[in-house]
């Protein structure tokens, strides 16, 4: 009885993250990452929350981030432009965020649409200085990512780009508008449209971009399954406003809003979403939450990741407020640093039909630097079968 005791309580003390289990009634008590069920150990019965592999916490509400290589994802601030001449900053390459995606012909292949800024000039000065560009990595999903094109002028930023079944092509989303920048890294004030541009491979050529809506960060997740063969596109953009549209050149029709503050300064202020549909079609976002802006005077860091989940489009929306991931990120060297902004998210998933998050990006920033990068996360365990799959 005594021992068995014993190595139940080792057996519970090894359980992973992704088992980690709270107290529930309703699977959205367990942010529907996971399922509530009954818990068969418990006297008197109760029921806790059993996390789909990616996510851990009593409500599964927190991404099982794993440690990052250092190097990995786009770290290009230390690059310097081919002409002196036209290097008006010292911030390098310097990019945002972006999307991984995997070759459609080459798998062995990982793309990583981000936004960069010019001339050496950095985030202070995106707009109008963000532009699209492509790099690549032949290393794996985690990178290191080398410059490979560019995909647009200036002034282009946030970009998602994603391959549609429906329309046989990528579609790309953007905000900004076609202008030129300037010589120096002055910051301007141009509109943040969204638009869409369409191309048949991620090398191009990519169509001139076509304005969309009045608004801006785009979430973009097309409707098509294998079951269900359809054009239409969802569409999230700031503080989680939705939209729908038969196709993607549109018309877009909002359908949604968030039931929640979304105000600057509102413990429930976030920016940025990234929208997706789980394997039991309900539907996420994680966002960039701001709420140590609200009550640390401005400080960014460390809380900087919302995660919010619907089990229809329409909603209900739930927003279970604590941070879903930190800007303190642990390295496979052993060590770890605590970023001064980690923002854009944006999930790599399992191709299988689990939809398994395997990798997080992000647009970071050092603490005291004015350079930026983009960061790349494995998450849970499940990207290492993804990568040795792959031969990596
Ligand atoms: C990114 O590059 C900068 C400049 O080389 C370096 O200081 C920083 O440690 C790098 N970050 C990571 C996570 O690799
Ligand atoms: C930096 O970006 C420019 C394009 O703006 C590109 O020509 C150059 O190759 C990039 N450098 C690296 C090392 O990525
Ligand atoms: C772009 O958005 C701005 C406001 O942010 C708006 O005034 C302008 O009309 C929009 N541009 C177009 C071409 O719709
Ligand atoms: C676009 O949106 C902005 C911000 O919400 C608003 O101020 C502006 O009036 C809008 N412009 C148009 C043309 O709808
Ligand atoms: C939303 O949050 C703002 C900022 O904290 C606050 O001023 C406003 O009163 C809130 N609105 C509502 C409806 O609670
Ligand atoms: C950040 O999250 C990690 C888990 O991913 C946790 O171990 C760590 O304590 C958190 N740090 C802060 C400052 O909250």
């Amino acid at each position: 009885m005594h021992l068995s005791i014993a190595l139940l309580t080792l057996a519970l003390a090894a359980l992973p993250h992704s088992l980690a289990t709270g107290p529930c009634t309703t699977d959205e008590d367990c942010s529907l990452n996971g399922r509530c069920v009954r818990d068969c150990r418990a006297r008197p019965a109760a029921r806790v929350c059993k996390c789909d592999p990616g996510w851990w916490g009593e409500d599964c509400g927190r991404l099982d981030l794993a440690p990052a290589r250092r190097g990995d994802g786009y770290n290009h601030t230390s690059d310097v432009v081919p002409q002196p001449a036209d290097y008006y900053g010292t911030q390098g390459n310097s990019s945002w965020g972006g999307t991984i995606l995997q070759d459609r012909s080459d798998p062995r292949l990982f793309h990583l649409v981000t936004a960069q800024f010019g001339h050496g000039c950095g985030l202070g000065a995106w707009r109008p200085q963000s532009f699209v560009v492509r790099a690549e990595s032949r290393t794996g999903p985690r990178g290191p990512y080398r410059f490979a094109q560019k995909l647009s002028g200036t002034f282009r930023h946030n970009p998602y780009a994603f391959w549609s079944e429906a329309d046989g092509k990528y579609l790309m989303y953007t905000i900004g508008v076609d202008v030129e920048a300037p010589d120096n890294c002055k910051g301007v004030k141009w509109p943040n449209n969204i638009s869409v541009s369409v191309a048949p491979t991620l090398q191009g050529p990519w169509s001139p971009f076509q304005l969309l809506i009045n608004g801006t960060n785009p979430a973009p997740w097309p409707a098509y399954t294998p079951h269900h063969r359809t054009s239409e596109i969802i569409l999230a953009t700031e503080d989680l406003t939705i939209y729908t549209a038969p196709r993607y050149q549109g018309p877009y029709t909002q359908i949604s809003q968030a039931p929640w503050n979304t105000s600057d300064y509102s413990p429930t202020w976030a920016e940025d979403p990234f929208l997706w549909r789980d394997k039991r079609g309900h539907w996420h976002a994680l966002a960039h939450y701001m709420i140590d802006i609200v009550e640390h005077g401005g400080r960014k860091y460390p809380r900087v990741g919302a995660h919010m989940f619907a089990r229809h489009l329409r909603g209900p929306w739930h927003f279970h407020q604590h941070e879903a991931y930190n800007s303190t990120v642990s390295f496979t060297d052993g060590t770890a640093q605590t970023l001064n902004r980690r923002e854009r998210p944006k999930l790599f998933f399992s191709s299988d039909r689990e939809m398994t998050p395997l990798y997080l990006v992000n647009g970071v920033q050092d603490l005291g630097s004015k350079a930026s990068y983009t960061l790349v996360q494995p998450i849970g365990e499940k990207w290492k079968e993804f990568e040795k799959g792959l031969g990596f």
